[in-house]
């Protein structure tokens, strides 16, 4: 059975004061479900990482970082290691969200060291794929999300990618308040745990989690939960506003 996994990519936004004050409202509104019924995490800006993970170390709220860097440590200016994520309470980090693949330009390449860094430092990353408007209208979904779960996963032992979960996030719905119906959702979902299965076995497809992201809120959380193959949800704006998220939490749980 797989635990649902709700989890909240702040993005650039919140500053120190906010940052911390949402993660309080997070911890303390999901004290009866978080870690039991369901998984629930963070991702605040490198910079309120610590201060968010002192805020809800008390709870069952996990810290996530939105990115990381694949060397351990070195002359890459402006990046953050494994370790040092791991260092200061993260638990989680996103890897190869749709903003770093198409405003920052990262690559599937890129993301596959990312992703394996990752998991050699300790952490557990969320693996990002999805494709564009265009993609989707030109037939291509199936192809897009193959791979780039295919590539990112790249050279990885079923028993490091048992430490991965996987999100799929339609470009075109994130931020649009488009959100993909539950069977366009569901449709995807399956397939890549099918793909999963090819590449890693049974027993890896059953376990992993695959998130759904784009446009989640509270009034359509529910029903994309109710699909067989989504076992959670990345939220963006709506993690923004504690009582939206905590309702997400909730229809989760
Ligand atoms: P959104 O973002 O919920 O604001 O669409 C989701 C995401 O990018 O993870």
């Amino acid at each position: 059975m797989r635990k649902a996994f709700v989890a909240g990519n702040w993005k650039m936004n919140t500053d120190s004061h906010t940052g911390v004050a949402l993660a309080k409202a997070v911890a303390s509104g999901s004290s009866q479900v978080a870690g039991h019924s369901v998984t629930v995490a963070v991702c605040p800006p490198f910079v309120y990482l610590q201060s968010v993970a002192a805020a809800v170390s008390a709870s069952h709220v996990a810290v996530g970082a939105q990115d990381l860097y694949f060397e351990p440590k070195g002359a890459f200016t402006g990046e953050i290691s494994p370790s040092m994520l791991k260092d200061i309470g993260c638990t989680y980090v996103l890897c190869g969200h749709s903003e770093r693949r198409h405003v920052i330009g990262e690559t599937d390449e890129l993301i596959c060291k990312k992703v394996s860094a990752a998991i050699s430092g300790g952490l557990l990353p969320i693996l990002c794929v999805g494709e564009l408007l265009e993609e989707r209208d030109a037939s291509q979904t199936e192809a897009v999300v193959s791979r780039q779960l295919k590539n990112g996963l790249a050279g990885l032992s079923v028993e490091k990618v048992s430490a991965a979960t996987i999100a799929y996030e339609p470009v075109w719905a994130i931020g649009t308040g488009r959100t993909a119906t539950r069977q366009q959702a569901q449709e995807v979902h399956d397939f890549v745990r099918k793909l999963l299965q090819q590449m890693y076995g049974d027993e890896l497809a059953e376990e992993i989690r695959i998130l759904y992201g784009g446009s989640v809120k509270p009034g359509n959380s529910a029903e994309l939960m109710a699909e067989p193959d989504i076992d959670g949800l990345l939220v963006g704006g709506a993690s923004l506003k504690a009582d939206d998220f905590l309702a997400i939490i909730d229809s989760a749980a």
